[in-house]
């Protein structure tokens, strides 16, 4: 048998914090409507994709106990990457000196479940050790004067360590999808800042989250019952509970981490899931349901076998 398994996972965020009321000082928003129509009370701002990238990748490998040499292949989720060339993993894969290849995938806030899956697809395939990061700054690409978007958004990283093993596949299955003719609700053009038609992503989220899980649990012949954990995209608590309901997923059986982080697209999965496991939420043999939506639009979903 050959398969695949989750050995390493790290987060990390800037020290800035800024709060909501810190917000509300000079935005015509408040405290008490940013929690309640998205759950987020503060978000951490600052640093580099990079930066954040090589701090939660020296965490996840310290956990999977590797040294960068032992790795074969990044993949890096970003949508905020440092420079436009060359990609921002050649920098991360210098400055922690791993092996082999390294490379950028941009699906938005979907990116990390779309960068595990390249990488699992590759592992016993010539990759032995993949490590998978998720990082953004999301902060440098919002306009701070529109409160339909600051309130929204903080900047983190989150990464894994994948491996191949003598054991079963652990990433038992998973769903990708993009409209990308969906592009008008949610983009950012060079140079310029995000826009977002929140109501109409809102709506198209819930639906597209439901529906990827439903194929992903399907196609690992498990149901949502049978969730362990399940690590959403960080967007808005209220788009978390409208899926898990139609998923049949209780609310404390699910990863949270928006109300401390806001949206940090490519981190937020990695990062709740990091959070998650360092709690003790997650034992070997759990499922673990990864999801997320974003900018295309994208989606995506993987049900993972918690351990080797
Ligand atoms: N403070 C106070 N009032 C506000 C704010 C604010 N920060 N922002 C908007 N409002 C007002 C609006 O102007 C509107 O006023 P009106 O009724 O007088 O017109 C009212 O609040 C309601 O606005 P809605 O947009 O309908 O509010 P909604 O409940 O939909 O919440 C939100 C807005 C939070 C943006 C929500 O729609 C959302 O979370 N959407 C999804 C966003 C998302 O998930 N993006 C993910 C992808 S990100 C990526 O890929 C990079």
């Amino acid at each position: 048998m050959s398969g695949a398994a989750l050995t390493g996972w790290g987060a990390a965020l800037p020290d800035k914090v800024v709060t909501n009321d810190d917000l509300a000082a000079y935005l015509d928003t408040s405290d008490q409507w940013i929690r309640e129509r998205t759950g987020i009370r503060e978000r951490h701002i600052g640093g580099t994709t990079t930066e954040l990238a090589v701090d939660a990748a020296r965490a996840a490998l310290a956990r999977a106990g590797l040294q960068p040499a032992d790795i074969d292949l990044v993949v890096l989720s970003t949508t905020t990457p440092d420079q436009m060339v060359p990609g921002n993993s050649a920098e991360i894969s210098a400055r922690l000196g791993t092996a082999g290849g390294a490379m950028d995938v941009n699906a938005a806030c979907a990116g990390f479940v779309y960068a595990l899956v390249a990488a699992h697809g590759l592992l016993g395939r010539g990759i032995e050790k993949a490590l998978v990061i998720g990082s953004d700054t999301l902060s440098r690409i919002t306009d701070w004067d529109d409160r339909s978007t600051a309130v929204l958004f903080g900047d983190a990283a989150g990464a894994v360590v994948m491996e191949h093993t003598g054991g079963a596949d652990q990433l038992l299955g998973w769903d990708l999808g993009v409209d990308g003719t969906a592009r008008r609700f949610l983009y950012c053009d060079h140079g310029s800042t995000l826009y977002m038609e929140g109501r109409e992503v809102f709506r198209r989220a819930v639906r597209a989250v439901v529906s990827s899980c439903e194929k992903t649990l399907q196609r690992a012949g498990v149901d949502g019952s049978q969730v362990a954990l399940c690590v959403p995209h960080q967007a808005n608590i209220r788009i978390i509970e409208a899926a898990n309901e139609r998923l049949g997923i209780p609310m404390d059986r699910t990863a949270i981490a928006l109300d401390r982080t806001g949206n940090t697209s490519s981190a937020s999965v990695p990062l709740a899931l990091a959070e998650a496991a360092d709690e003790g939420r997650v034992a070997d043999g759990d499922l673990v349901l990864l999801c997320g939506f974003g900018a295309g639009m994208t989606w995506s979903s993987a049900v993972l076998r918690w351990g080797k």
